[in-house]
């Protein structure tokens, strides 16, 4: 039996944390002087790291796996890691999620490993800017992070961007229209309260709405057909082939048709974002539990998945994890 929760939703998309600790400071996300990080007896080990996604795959029905941070390739062994996890059977497609700053040594090692695609983030092509959002003097090393996987055949390459009132708000069209130009896949995503300092404003949220409209300026984009009733995310560019994502991840929630399922780096299974409760593998894990065991609690970590993340009810509080802990 795989993940199911008690409204029926299934979880197969398994995005695994491997460090909480980051090389960038996005000011979205951290402050300025990090975090205090995990210890290191409290992370998942490579060997805890493969047995649980071997759990996942074998007996939970997990098809799809991401690897997440914090910053994933930070994490010391990433591409011997990802090659034990293409040896899982069934094999899972392999994904990873990164602010690319290492992406340009390490895109055609992680191919030959067997992953499978990755995703960039980038929220500014202004190197002031990117300076200003990010605390660190980059863009270059992600530009270059982004040509080489795209030479290492990690494609469709994804490029994720966040748009900050008063800050990077008006970059929408020219993203948009550098990356259709290089042939990445851009997705916008709204800002999540998800932020470390908890210093997120409904109203400083640049909406769906809006950043459509922006794009509406300059592009045709229209929805893609065959989304049944769902909030459209993905949109036709100026009748194709080039496409844009934009994610009302707060507005329009898809929480519905959620088949997301967490596992942070230090062996916590989340099964929301914005869940409050985890539920502990690591300490079974180390204590010596079998594989049914492992299945089970997992199983029951999800079943009790909210109907939705909540951010619109009066008593919403943030999750205490921030975004940097528990992986995009
Ligand atoms: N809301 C939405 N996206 C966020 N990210 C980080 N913090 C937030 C937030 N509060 C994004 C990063 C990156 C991915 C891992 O998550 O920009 O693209
Ligand atoms: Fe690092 Fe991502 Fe947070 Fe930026 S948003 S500091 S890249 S974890």
């Amino acid at each position: 039996m795989g993940l199911v929760d008690i409204f029926g939703r299934i979880a197969t998309d398994l995005r695994v944390s491997l460090t909480d600790r980051c090389n960038l400071r996005c000011t979205y996300c951290m402050p300025a002087d990090g975090l205090p990080w995990l210890p290191g007896p409290q992370l998942l080990t490579d060997d805890e790291v493969v047995r649980l996604v071997r759990v996942a795959v074998e007996r939970l029905g997990v098809t799809d796996v991401r690897l997440t941070g914090g910053e994933p390739t930070l994490r010391p062994g990433l591409v011997d890691l990802v090659a034990r996890l293409a040896e899982l059977q069934p094999r899972p497609r392999l994904a990873l999620t990164t602010n690319g700053l290492r992406l340009a040594g390490l895109a055609s090692g992680l191919r030959a490993a067997g992953l499978d695609r990755v995703n960039v983030s980038l929220d500014t092509l202004d190197a002031a800017r990117f300076v200003a959002l990010t605390r660190r003097d980059r863009l270059a090393d992600v530009l270059a992070g982004l040509q080489a996987a795209v030479a290492a055949g990690l494609t469709p390459v994804k490029v994720n961007s966040v748009l900050l009132r008063g800050v990077n708000d008006d970059e929408a069209t020219a993203l948009l229209r550098w990356a259709l130009d290089a042939g990445y896949e851009l997705r916008f995503i709204e800002q999540m309260p998800l932020d470390a300092q908890h210093g997120w404003r409904r109203a400083d949220m640049v909406r769906a709405d809006e950043i459509l409209a922006a794009l509406s300026t300059q592009f045709t984009v229209r929805p893609r057909p065959g989304r049944g009733t769902a909030p459209a995310e993905l949109f036709e560019v100026d009748g194709g082939p080039g496409q844009v994502g934009v994610i009302g991840s707060v507005s329009a929630p898809f929480c519905a048709a959620c088949d997301r399922v967490r596992l942070t780096a230090d062996g916590q299974v989340r099964n929301c974002l914005f869940a409050r409760e985890e539920s502990d593998l690591r300490t079974p894990l180390r204590a010596g539990a079998d594989d049914d065991e492992l299945a089970r609690r997992w199983r029951a970590a999800v079943r009790g998945k909210h109907a939705g993340h909540g951010i619109d009810a009066p008593g919403f509080r943030q999750p205490d994890r921030p975004m940097s802990a528990i992986g995009g």
